[in-house]
């Protein structure tokens, strides 16, 4: 089995392992989310850490995806202060219910057929260059796997954020990078 495949089978048990805990509740997450709207629910509201971005839309986005990331802060994969000490605080079923619940919350990002807007010559390059569509969809808002979030609608700064933060050593939010995923674009072709 090639790298890429293995890896994608371990996120899919991973993802699979965390949201077995029972069935998700949205109504149960309407209520626990109560503890983020004061960050994302308020459009345009802006985080400091590692720089000045928005936070992102979760709206909309994929449950799985939801509590792929929750548990990525909690286990301390992911580095952002903030979010790690909000994840250290909810149980699996809080995240299942907080999943369900912004799945079908609306938003932006969500309608996953909608098609994508015909990117600039440099941008189009790099989606291509990186292969960008084979795990993020065609659109790049019908991720492959559910625990693969969807990215078109999301704030361009915190996708920049993002991506910056897959890149530096140390501070990688993939637990393990496998060399054979395609070679990222360089960060200075990026617009910033
Ligand atoms: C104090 C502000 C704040 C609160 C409250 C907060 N968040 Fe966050 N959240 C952030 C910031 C900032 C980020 C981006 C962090 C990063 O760059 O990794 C984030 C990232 C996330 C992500 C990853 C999104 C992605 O596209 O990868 C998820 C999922 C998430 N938060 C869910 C929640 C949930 C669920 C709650 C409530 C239980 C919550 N957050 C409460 C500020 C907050
Ligand atoms: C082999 C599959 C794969 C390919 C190819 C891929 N991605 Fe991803 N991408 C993922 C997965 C899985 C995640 C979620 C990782 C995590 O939880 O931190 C992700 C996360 C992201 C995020 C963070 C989104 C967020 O909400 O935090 C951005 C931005 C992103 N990818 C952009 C890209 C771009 C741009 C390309 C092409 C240059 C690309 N990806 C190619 C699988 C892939």
């Amino acid at each position: 089995m090639n790298k890429a495949l293995s890896m994608i089978l371990v996120l899919a048990a991973v993802a699979g392992f965390s949201g077995a805990a029972s069935a998700q509740d949205a109504k149960a997450g309407e209520k626990k989310a109560a503890m983020c709207i004061g960050c994302h629910g308020i459009p345009g509201y802006q985080a400091s850490f590692p720089e000045i971005h928005k936070v992102p839309m979760i709206s909309g986005q994929s449950g799985k995806y939801i509590v792929a990331a929750l548990n990525a802060y909690k286990k301390g994969e992911r580095k952002h202060p903030t979010m790690k000490g909000i994840a250290a605080s909810l149980t699996d079923q809080d995240m299942a219910d907080l999943g369900a619940f912004y799945e079908t919350h609306g938003g932006p990002a969500k309608n996953a057929d909608a098609p994508a807007p015909t990117p600039p010559a440099q941008v189009a390059e790099l989606l291509k260059k990186g292969n960008c569509a084979s795990c993020h969809g065609e659109n790049l808002n019908k991720p492959i796997d559910p625990s693969y979030p969807k990215l078109a609608g999301q704030h361009a700064d915190y996708l920049y954020v993002a991506l910056k933060a897959y890149q530096t050593e140390n501070n990688s939010r993939w637990a393990a990078p496998t060399p054979s995923w395609p070679a990222w674009p360089s960060l200075s072709a990026m617009p910033s």
